[in-house]
């Protein structure tokens, strides 16, 4: 049996091999944040002369990234990214995502609302049949925390401040949980109009259009079901 983390390593792995023939000189990479990005970047950074630099997701991944000689480059002045790499929480088979747990979710969803493609990589534990197991994080600003918590309880949710945590972008992140999410869609653009919400975890509207899944016989594909 292998661990969580070989899983990781795998799908890592996997990913660096599904991503390098879609990469040329002049690509930009988009890249999130998380233990098995960690593990992607680590694995890619060998062939970072093949492709132009990066696009971070987060503060996290930047260090990293630069720590392996890889460039990254700020958002503001790029206009093309072709692949966005990022793990999950959990994934659905509309690879429809929560996403969030490493507090990224705001700079991910903005990443990856760029790209062209999103590649979700992640171990078979993430696949759930429906999404809300997984506390969804929600980004707020500070002053709105108690309105916007009212606000989620009325709508079946719990929230719990994330305490001891501030976003890369100076916030703050309730977990919700006690969510039967089957219409992620609506809910993600529901919360998306809270006032004081910045970002919420729910990646839906902005799901993976290919999901690489690490299990015990394999790295298997998924591809986002057509409408
Ligand atoms: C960070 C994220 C991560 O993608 C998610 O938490 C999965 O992380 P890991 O690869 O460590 O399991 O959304 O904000």
């Amino acid at each position: 049996m292998y661990t969580q983390n070989e899983l990781k390593a795998q799908v890592a792995q996997a990913a660096v091999e599904f991503i390098l023939p879609r990469l040329q000189q002049d690509s930009l990479l988009g890249v999130g944040t998380g233990s098995t990005v960690d593990l992607f970047i680590d694995a890619i950074a060998e062939h970072r002369h093949l492709f132009r630099g990066a696009v971070s997701s987060s503060e996290r991944s930047t260090t990293r990234m630069l720590e392996h000689g890889i460039d990254v480059f700020d958002l503001n002045n790029i206009t093309e990214v072709g692949w966005y790499v990022d793990g999950a929480d959990e994934l659905n088979a509309d690879l429809a995502m929560i996403k969030g747990g490493g507090g990224a979710l705001t700079r991910e969803k903005i990443v990856a609302s760029v790209a062209e493609h999103f590649l979700c990589i992640a171990d078979r534990s993430k696949e759930v049949d429906v999404l809300g197991k997984f506390p969804l994080p929600i980004e707020i600003i500070p002053m709105a925390r108690e309105a916007v918590a009212r606000q989620i309880k009325a709508l079946g949710g719990q929230p719990v401040l994330r305490e001891n945590f501030i976003t890369d972008n100076g916030n703050q992140i309730l977990d919700v949980s006690g969510l039967q999410i089957h219409q992620p869609e609506q809910l993600e653009a529901l919360l998306n109009n809270i006032p004081g919400v910045v970002c919420n975890g729910m990646f839906a509207l902005s799901g993976a259009t290919t999901a690489l899944i690490a299990t015990q016989e394999g790295v298997l594909q998924r591809e986002r079901p057509a409408v």
